[in-house]
């Protein structure tokens, strides 16, 4: 089954409102160039901004994080149907810097993920292992609990409006790329999994994007596997030519 590819930025910290409205611009006007699917994730601040500026362009906006409760005395938190109402369609949920640094665990990201799927919006869940898991030769298993985690309890009507990101946690930020043969093992595996949960039809549908120092340079390599649908990029998203760069590498099969 044909899987568009979907070329993602996650701006974390990074870009003002008005920086984040330029690149919006930018974008917007390079789309025909392209043939694959785009989507940003903007700092909650710039999420109506910028898709103001992308109405119509057919580029997903996202933010980077939700709280699970609707509304209510949770101070500094931003729920979904915020996300939803400032003109974000989609979420990242469970990045790794989130169970890292700010320390969410697996039963908080299952929150998250339900909080964005009843509020409609698209997650895309992040999973991915340590470097000393895969050192040690368990990172398989470590990948398997979160995505057990995260999925239990879903439907196959909820799991069709998933996307799945695979973002190494050593391959972050670090230059360091996962290589091509690595990802696309680690994509045959959520795949399968989520085939064993949820049958062949959705896991041969679901979009599984690799993260993890992808750059224009390491484009065509990954995106090349059959098993990886697209890429989540951080620090290569924030240029627009880098970005467009990667989508150009990533159409290109040479
Ligand atoms: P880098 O592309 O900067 O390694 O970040 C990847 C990432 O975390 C995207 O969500």
């Amino acid at each position: 089954m044909a899987r568009t590819v979907l070329i993602a930025g996650n701006w974390k910290m990074n870009k003002t409102i008005a920086e984040g409205e330029s690149f919006a611009d930018g974008l917007k006007s390079s789309i025909g160039d392209h043939d694959c699917e785009f989507a940003v994730f903007p700092p909650f601040f710039s999420v109506p901004f910028v898709s103001a500026r992308l109405e119509g362009a057919g580029v997903t906006v996202g933010a980077q994080d939700l709280f699970w409760e609707k509304s209510g005395a949770f101070t500094g938190e931003i729920s979904a149907e915020m996300i939803a109402d400032a003109g974000g369609t989609a979420v990242l949920i469970g990045h790794s810097e989130r169970r890292h640094e700010i320390g969410e665990t697996n039963d908080v990201v299952s929150r998250k993920l339900k909080a964005a799927l009843d509020a409609g919006l698209v997650p895309v869940l992040c999973v991915g292992e340590t470097l000393e898991d895969r050192e040690a030769g368990d990172a398989e298993p470590y990948v398997r609990i979160q995505l057990e985690s995260a999925v239990a309890g879903l439907t196959v009507h909820q799991v069709q409006r998933m996307i799945l990101a695979y973002e190494p946690l050593w391959a972050i930020g670090t230059g360091r790329t996962a290589s091509p043969e690595d990802a696309d093992t680690m994509h045959r595996f959520v795949r399968k999994f989520i085939e064993s949960r949820f049958g062949a039809d959705l896991a041969a549908s679901i979009r599984i994007l690799y993260g993890g120092s992808v750059k224009p340079e390491n484009a065509t390599a990954l995106l090349g596997k059959e098993d990886i649908d697209g890429a989540l990029i951080g620090g290569a998203s924030l240029d627009l030519d880098t970005f467009l760069g990667i989508a150009a590498a990533a159409e290109d099969p040479s």
